[in-house]
């Protein structure tokens, strides 16, 4: 039989009870809120400094940043393979500036365009070093990329019986890279872009590339996938690579001198459809690159023969290193209820706000309780939406806003579309700072623009007495603002001579 004892329990010491301020940034039932930690500065520059000289809004690279990740980049593949060459993916930025941060630390070019290549070359980039993708090589670029010794890696069957024909017309024996893609498991099959390897086609090609008796293989080129999750995608990419250079080895005497294996490698971004914030699921680089180079393991080739390891990551290495500067211009009500603030800057410059949920950040405290909210940008276009859902509390026109990581793409897909595009800036190592790329202009925007004769002459609108062309001298020159925001009420401002408002 068992007995029961009661020990009196001692009441609860009594606690004073308190009230605590409403703090955003803490979770509640609506899920997390964005950390609204005021960030001040950026790489030790306030951003009130940036704004007041440059205007809002306005793109912000970090050079720190940018060297920081290609070191990490480098060292952790060069810690795991003994020849490495990274090269800079020139379309996720190719603003001069940036690419010679690259190239002055080592990086050779990854373009995939004749544009792209006559970039790389005007920064200093030697053809040898150019690696040259994608679907359409234009003639004049595919020519030079060919005699200059560029990686040029066929994109298909029509691009292989060009490059021959080219090359019998201007007698060149040229040596090129394939383009491979193959099930690595991401989602969606990417498989766009080169010879399939699983079907057989890969090697088809490798086998019509040499009858034809004028070109030779020396390489093979794979990017697996962009923003890939993943990161055993790139073990499983690399091994299926390694067995191709196996057997192209075996088989047709072929020693290959390098294997690209692309970018694709995620950023700390978010992707709509991810759950989770990056931090915690992006894999680091040493990751991805412990990854890719236990597939290669899978090579059989004697060491002192292992072909070069070139890699094209773009915005795994820059994503993080850019900023884009945005001012509230507005409050609204929605009609469901919901709350939305209007920003300077939407998707002309954040084309990638359609499959992005940014980092917002504030610059100052805010008060007040959070609530959802929608970001839309600038544009008289409903599709501007910069965040869908975010939970903010109000914040006052003149609010300055961080949106964050947005080195990737966003400077080179964005758009004149209505607002002139602002400048892009680069903070220095030292904390200099300065323009890499100027604000649009109406002069830029009309640059190549032509009104034919048989237009200016026409007096075609009944009713509407012909004018003389406008004159360039008769534009006017819009001041760019820049500074705080002028107050709503009181006097009107005045625009100065030096273009502020006083
Ligand atoms: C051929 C090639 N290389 C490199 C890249 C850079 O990719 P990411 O920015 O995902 O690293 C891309 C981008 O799509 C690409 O198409």
């Amino acid at each position: 039989m068992t007995t029961t004892t009661h020990t009196p329990t001692a009441k609860p010491a009594y606690t004073r009870p308190s009230l605590l301020r409403h703090r955003s940034g803490l979770m509640n039932k609506m899920g997390t809120q964005p950390s609204l930690t005021p960030t001040e500065a950026i790489d030790g520059v306030p951003v009130e400094t940036l704004v007041e000289a440059y205007g809002s809004p306005l793109f912000v690279y970090s050079q720190r940043t940018i060297e920081h990740r290609y070191r990490a980049l480098r060292d952790e593949l060069a810690r795991r393979y003994p020849k490495v060459q990274p090269a800079w993916s020139y379309k996720t930025c190719y603003l001069d500036a940036v690419c010679r941060v690259y190239h002055k630390e080592g990086a050779w070019a990854e373009t995939v365009s004749g544009m792209e290549v006559n970039k790389a070359l005007r920064n200093g980039v030697p053809m040898h070093k150019v690696v040259f993708n994608g679907p359409h090589k234009e003639d004049a670029a595919l020519l030079a990329a060919l005699k200059g010794g560029a990686l040029v890696n066929i994109d298909h069957f029509d691009e292989l019986a060009r490059i021959e024909q080219l090359s019998k017309i201007h007698g060149l024996f040229p040596q090129v890279g394939i383009r491979l893609n193959m099930a690595t498991g991401t989602t969606p099959r990417w498989d766009r872009f080169g010879f399939n390897l699983d079907n057989g086609q890969a090697w088809d090609a490798v086998r019509r590339l040499t009858a034809g008796g004028r070109m030779s293989l020396r390489g093979l080129h794979a990017h697996f996938g962009t923003f890939v999750l993943d990161a055993d995608n790139y073990r499983i990419g690399a091994s299926k690579v390694a067995a191709f250079a196996n057997r192209l080895r075996t088989e047709l005497g072929i020693t290959l001198e390098y294997l690209d294996l692309g970018g694709g490698f995620a950023s700390k971004n978010r992707l709509k459809s991810q759950y989770l914030p990056g931090e915690q699921v992006t894999p680091s680089l040493a990751q991805y690159a412990e990854a890719l180079t236990k597939g290669l393991a899978d090579l059989d080739y004697p060491a002192h023969e292992l072909p070069t390891l070139i890699t094209e990551t773009g915005r795994g290495l820059i994503d993080e290193a850019g900023t884009l500067i945005t001012t509230v211009i507005a409050n609204k009500r929605l009609a469901d209820g919901r709350r939305a603030v209007v920003v300077d800057a939407g998707v002309n410059l954040l084309y990638t706000a359609f499959w992005y949920n940014f980092e917002v950040e504030t610059t100052a405290p805010v008060h007040g309780v959070p609530e959802p909210t929608v970001i839309f940008g600038p544009l008289c276009m409903n599709i501007d939406v910069v965040r869908e859902h975010i939970m903010l509390p109000a914040l006052p026109v003149g609010t300055r806003l961080l949106i964050r990581p947005v080195g990737a793409y966003a400077v080179t897909q964005s758009m004149q579309f209505i607002h002139l595009r602002p400048a892009v800036t680069m903070i220095g190592l030292d904390g200099q700072h300065g323009v890499i790329k100027s604000a649009e202009t109406l002069d830029d925007l009309v640059r190549g623009e032509v009104v034919p004769d048989w237009v200016e002459g026409a007096a075609s609108v009944p009713g509407v007495e012909p004018t003389a062309p406008t004159p360039r001298a008769q534009t006017v020159a819009l001041p760019r603002l820049t500074g705080a925001l002028p107050s709503l009420t009181g006097a009107t401002p005045a625009v100065g001579p030096d273009g502020r408002l006083h």
